[in-house]
């Protein structure tokens, strides 16, 4: 992010700091703008303490080739690819490949040395790698080398000075050489790093080496090779290669990622799914037993949902860690008996499986050391238990279209946990829990709603007018006091994101996601928890399954989108109460549903000012407002947001009353860029940030000029 201090501004940032910076000189103008009126005295919800999140689920190369830090690809030797057919561009349709095709393994033949690879079923390490890699070396002696290399997740990234740790399983069999294992470079003029192992035994047994690379220039232009210079034949087991990680984790986390995803500030991880919850099949589901435990015992599976491999590093107490390591609370999805191919059970024995296997997850995540599946957590590597509250039931369980389907299955799991956790707050995953949950009043209903700009802005102010209950809608019961209000679930918005711009979404996308944000907080006593999705892409040709993603990376850097920085400035600026607030005079235009979803003519005609604020006017059935606003506060400093979506600038005439002083002197933190196809990526990560820039004339009425096609937050300090 960007900051510009009074003593040095870029030429640019200074033109932006006059527009914002709005004197008494410009309150004369206010008649032709827009009045905003925060009462901050009136609060209308405490921010919940889990109100920012992440979503995740291996998708787009989410995991292997991205957060999780491991660099060596099909590294227990069982990765399949699924064929994929391009209907459009038939031509570029590939074909499956098995396990047998041993991808991303290559033969290394150097110097006159020779030898062949294969995979082999005789003698395994253990049943959750059923074959190893055969190395026969035919020919090897002085400087001639015969090994196995991997490609990793498009390369191996190479930085210098920089220690990995390599682990691999080995065995030989006629062979008294030892293992170079090394890193160097596709064209093979460099070797950055190397080690050995100088004996290898006769039977299965684990080797672990550092690496230290040399000065070398960074680059993901190489690759991991196992060697051996003598005659005879070595079995490789498992292989793995770690750089640092973040905080150091075994297992861990790719550090400039976790920088990333520290900078949102999230409360809270929805995981594992997302689709990859459920699988195409049960076959394919996300099994949680079996990705716990040693890397080389979990057999890993297909990612059927997404079309890739898991190795399923990225595990159970992994997804823990990193909640662990970014101080989020975990929202445990657990599979509830359906895949997305549409295989079901029904409420009894076969669903009771299910049922089983969720509360033994529970155990495993928030069980004491002296409950099994605690105890198993403890023997895995962490002794003590996670702090849970929420669990959801499944996944867009509203794709089970059997009447009364998902309603039994979510009654038998909330009755069995609720039994055994009564404190556990229980989601249900069909987004319209009114319509689809009967016998139970969920405590929470997951909604998803992926949108064009224009289809989110228009429903941006929804929330507004949602019913609290009770037959006065906003506000609580009205009428007869006598009876209760029906009780309704809080919302969870688990899944959205404005989807405009590939791999990752540029600036029209992130404002009109600043706009959903401001009508998720404004309406936070209702909407306790949000989170964008998908969280990532790995953005190398092949890797995306979903166009659209909160970050971007390849194997070497990472980039936060516009959308990323906007939910950088709403979680940067919480608060920890909601304020009222209401504003007059907003701009409108036309909603006009077009291709792409997106929709509207940035900059076309404004309607005339709405007397009621926030409430679209009547004369225009289909009118989309310009601009959004909440206000929330902490004990010193009023945050409000202003988002301008129109292609002209706006004058807000802000009036805050409710407290007792208000100083002059404020900050501005502003998105905003040349045009709203602008964007970030890989070569130009910083195109599209925040600028913070120092304003004055702050008071209880004042004046702001709010960009084009922008999203602002305004520091006002007062007490
Ligand atoms: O976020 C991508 C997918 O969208 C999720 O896996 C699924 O839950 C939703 O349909």
């Amino acid at each position: 992010m960007k900051t510009i201090s009074d003593g040095l501004r870029p030429r640019c940032a200074v033109a932006l700091g006059l527009l914002l910076t709005a004197g008494p000189l410009m309150l004369a103008q206010t008649g032709n703008g827009v009045n905003l009126q925060i009462k901050a005295d009136q609060i209308t919800a405490h921010m919940p303490p889990t109100f920012h999140g992440l979503m995740t689920e291996e998708i787009n190369y989410a995991f292997e080739g991205g957060l999780y830090a491991e660099l060596i690809r099909n590294r227990n030797f069982k990765e399949m690819v699924p064929a994929r057919v391009n209907r459009q561009n038939p031509d570029q349709s590939t074909p499956a490949k098995e396990t047998k095709d041993l991808v991303h393994w290559s033969l290394v033949q150097e110097r006159g040395g020779a030898g062949s690879m294969m995979l082999d079923t005789a003698a395994p390490l253990n049943s959750a790698v059923p074959a190893s890699l055969k190395l026969t070396v035919s020919q090897a002696s002085g400087e001639q080398r015969v090994g196995v290399a991997n490609d990793g997740f498009w390369g191996i990234p190479v930085r210098p000075n920089t220690t990995y740790k390599a682990m691999f399983y080995a065995k030989a069999a006629g062979y008294a050489g030892g293992i170079e294992a090394s890193i160097v470079s596709n064209d093979g003029a460099t070797v950055a790093a190397a080690a050995q192992v100088l004996k290898i035994g006769d039977g299965w047994q684990k080797y672990e080496l550092t690496l230290t690379t040399r000065n070398v220039k960074a680059s993901a232009d190489y690759k991991f090779v196992l060697s051996a210079n003598r005659p005879g034949a070595v079995w490789f087991g498992f292989v793995s290669l770690f750089p640092p990680t973040y905080k150091n984790r075994t297992n861990g986390f790719r550090p400039d990622i976790m920088e990333l995803l520290a900078g949102i500030k999230p409360q809270f991880l929805r995981f594992p799914g997302g689709n990859y919850l459920e699988g195409n099949t049960f076959d394919t589901r996300f099994n949680w037993k079996n990705t716990i435990g040693p890397i080389e015992e979990r057999p890993g599976h297909l990612d059927d949902a997404w079309g890739y491999w898991s190795s399923d590093g990225m595990g159970l107490l992994e997804y823990l860690g990193w909640c662990e390591d970014l101080n989020m609370e975990p929202v445990l999805a657990v599979f509830a008996g359906y895949s997305l191919r549409g295989q079901k059970v029904k409420p009894g024995p076969e669903l009771d499986v299910f049922v089983k296997e969720a509360l033994e997850e529970i155990e495993y995540v928030s069980g004491e050391g002296n409950t099994t599946w605690g105890a198993r957590r403890a023997r895995d590597g962490h002794a003590a238990p996670f702090k849970l509250r929420y669990v959801e039931i499944g996944n867009e369980d509203f794709s089970d279209r059997e009447k009364g389907s998902y309603d039994a299955r979510y009654t038998a799991f909330y009755d069995a946990i609720k039994a055994k956790y009564p404190n556990l707050q229980i989601i249900e995953s069909s987004g319209n829990a009114a319509a689809n949950i009967t016998t139970r009043t969920p405590d929470v209903t997951d909604e998803h709603y992926y949108r064009g700009s224009d289809d989110m802005a228009f429903n941006a102010n929804n929330y507004d007018a949602r019913s609290r209950g009770g037959r006065g809608g906003r506000g609580g019961p009205g009428g007869n006091a006598a009876a209760p209000p029906p009780a309704i679930p809080k919302v969870f918005v688990g899944e959205w994101a404005t989807r405009v711009g590939s791999p990752t979404p540029n600036l029209e996308a992130a404002i009109a996601d600043a706009a959903n944000m401001a009508g998720l907080e404004r309406n936070a006593d209702l909407v306790i928890m949000h989170c964008y999705a998908p969280l990532f892409v790995n953005v190398n040709p092949g890797a995306m399954q979903w166009t659209t993603d909160l970050i971007g990376y390849d194997a070497m850097t990472s980039y936060g989108s516009p959308a990323y920085w906007a939910q950088q400035m709403f979680a940067n600026h919480s608060g920890d109460s909601v304020l009222n607030i209401s504003a007059t005079g907003i701009p409108y235009r036309e909603y006009v549903q077009a291709g792409r979803g997106r929709g509207g003519f940035p900059g076309a005609a404004q309607a005339a000012p709405d007397p009621n604020a926030l409430v679209p006017p009547t004369p225009m059935p289909r009118a989309m407002p310009d601009m959004f606003f909440s206000a929330t506060k902490d004990s010193s400093t009023v945050y409000v947001k202003i988002v301008n979506r129109s292609a002209v600038p706006q004058q807000v005439h802000i009036t805050v009353s409710g407290l007792k002083s208000i100083a002059p002197n404020g900050r501005t933190i502003t998105l905003s860029s040349a045009g709203i196809n602008d964007t970030n990526s890989i070569a130009d990560p910083h195109k599209v940030e925040p600028v913070t820039a120092d304003v004055t004339g702050l008071g209880s009425e004042f004046t702001r000029t709010a960009p084009a096609s922008s999203v602002t937050v305004l520091e006002i300090k007062g007490n």
